[in-house]
């Protein structure tokens, strides 16, 4: 199964709805929860960073038996030093951001922690592509 959402750039109020699309999608197909929560929080993050940094982008997902593929991507500015983004607590959001309650710095490193596979295609002024994977183990007894 494959979904598609266009992120919108501008619009906090809306930011975070692509991935709770997808974890209602999860829960209904009866994904193990813990799954589903590391899926939606590496998915909210990537989706908060394009709002946030890009101007916004789309968002394409896969869902197949096994595993969970998330491909974000933007036309964005890009990211100039990607290890020293990938960083705990390094943040470019500006003050009018951070007083919204995002740009805490944490969320490619949540990105990273949530996922199996995360990697990163990005140059400044090209933007940036995120791709996540994220398995689902087969369900104990499920061959019995
Ligand atoms: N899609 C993106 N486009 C441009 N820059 C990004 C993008 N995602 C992340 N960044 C850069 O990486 C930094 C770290 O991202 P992150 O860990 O999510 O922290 P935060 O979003 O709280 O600043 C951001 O501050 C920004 O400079
Ligand atoms: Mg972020």
């Amino acid at each position: 199964m494959r979904y598609h959402y266009d992120v919108p750039g501008d619009d906090f109020s809306r930011a975070g709805h692509a991935s709770s699309e997808i974890k209602k999608t999860l829960q209904r197909l009866g994904v193990p929860a813990d799954v589903i929560k590391r899926t939606a929080v590496a998915m909210y993050e990537a989706e908060i960073n394009m709002v946030v940094h890009a101007g916004g982008g789309k968002a394409d997902v896969t869902i197949e038996n096994h595993a969970i593929t998330i491909v974000m991507s933007d036309t964005g500015p890009g990211i100039e030093n990607l290890d020293l983004a990938m960083q705990d607590g390094y943040s470019t959001a500006p003050e009018l951001v951070r007083e919204l309650g995002f740009g805490a710095g944490m969320g490619l490193p949540n990105m990273r922690r949530n996922s199996d596979e995360l990697s990163i295609r990005t140059a400044p002024g090209e933007g940036t592509t995120v791709t996540m994977v994220i398995r689902i183990p087969e369900a104990r007894g499920a061959a019995e």
